[in-house]
């Protein structure tokens, strides 16, 4: 059973219109509202390919039951810290040029209290041995830099091997928390490590071979500076890790990407599934990318067709850099 950690759950809306206009009229349809946040994508994904999880996250004000009774006709284990305030939205908007726009809200404030409240959940549960937690996202505002870092210490005193998933201040603390994964995307391992003079330009658009050369160099800073294993995820260009020491390069299966929002919460989710269940790192990793892709290739967010991603991991590849 994965514990999937998510400070920041979201109402999640996804809705097709016409290309977005700054300051004109978008008009639009919904295509689904569901609980959102990146943790929840990872916990949707997780069941999706057969595995078990709960997810914990705070709740506020009606948008915050709102978000808990819409886990719950899904299926997902959801238990929540009550914090005062309103729960955010994030939408999605599927134009139909094909592009993909982003309006992600800021969460209320949280207090020092909702913080520790929070901590504790994140440890009250034992692990079974091998299972994983998932720390995902960006943190709420009001939440101390060493956020990250005390629920990592968390679920290492829970006996959870512990994967992150954040950025600028929050993963700066967890890496030195010594989490056994971390799992960023290049905007995210820049945030903390490396600059534009240092090789580290933050696009995912470059030409594959360069980007895999500057995630390993990454992958191998957020290493030293404290996780036991690192992946980097580089959308259509897949992946580069380094783990248990050995340095990977992952190509992801090519699809018509849709909504590749979320896609790395679906790796991450695959990632994890399989080194419970014992997978060697290739095929865990080949899993991973396959999930991520399949998710592009749904409109829906954290959306994983198992079927489809079962066909996908065979045309993804996982070996020496
Ligand atoms: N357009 C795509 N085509 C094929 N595979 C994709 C595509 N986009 C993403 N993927 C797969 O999903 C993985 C994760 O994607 P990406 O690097 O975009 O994650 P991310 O930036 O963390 O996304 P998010 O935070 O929205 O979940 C990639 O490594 C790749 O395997
Ligand atoms: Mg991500």
């Amino acid at each position: 059973m994965t514990l999937v950690i998510c400070p920041n759950l979201a109402l999640d809306r996804v809705l097709t219109a016409g290309p977005v206009q700054p300051g004109g009229i978008t008009r639009g349809r919904v295509l689904r509202v569901q609980a959102g946040g990146k943790g929840a994508n990872v916990l949707r994904a997780t069941l999706a390919m057969g595995g078990a999880g709960r997810l914990i996250g705070f709740a506020a004000g009606p948008g915050g039951r709102l978000i808990t009774g819409l886990a719950a006709d899904e299926g997902l284990k959801l238990e929540t810290v009550e914090t005062h305030g309103e729960a955010r939205v994030s939408t999605v908007v599927l134009g139909d040029d094909g592009s993909v726009t982003r309006l992600y809200e800021y969460g209320p404030e949280l207090a020092a209290s909702d913080e520790e409240r929070y901590i504790v959940l994140a440890g009250r549960r034992p692990a079974l041995p091998g299972e994983w937690a998932v720390i995902d996202g960006a943190a709420p505002p009001g939440v101390s830099p060493g956020f990250y870092a005390a629920l990592t210490r968390a679920g290492h005193g829970a006996g959870y091997r512990v994967l992150v998933d954040a950025t600028d201040e929050q993963l700066a603390a967890a890496l030195a928390a010594g989490p056994e994964l971390v799992k960023v995307n290049l905007a995210e391992a820049c945030s903390v490590i490396g600059n534009a003079a240092e090789g580290c330009t933050d696009e995912k658009d470059g030409a594959p071979e360069q980007l895999a050369a500057e995630g390993l160099e990454l992958c191998r800073r957020l290493v030293t500076a404290g996780a036991r294993g690192a992946v980097l995820t580089l959308g259509p260009a897949g992946a580069v890790a380094v783990l248990d020491g050995a340095e990977w390069h992952v190509t992801t299966p090519a699809v018509r990407a849709v909504n590749p929002v979320g896609s790395g919460d679906c790796f991450a989710a695959a990632l994890v599934l399989a080194l419970q269940r014992g997978d060697d790192t290739a095929a865990a990793l080949r899993q991973a990318a396959a999930a991520g892709a399949a998710n592009a290739a749904s409109a829906l967010t954290g959306h994983v067709d198992p079927a489809l991603a079962e066909r996908l991991a065979d045309r993804a590849s996982a070996g020496r850099p």
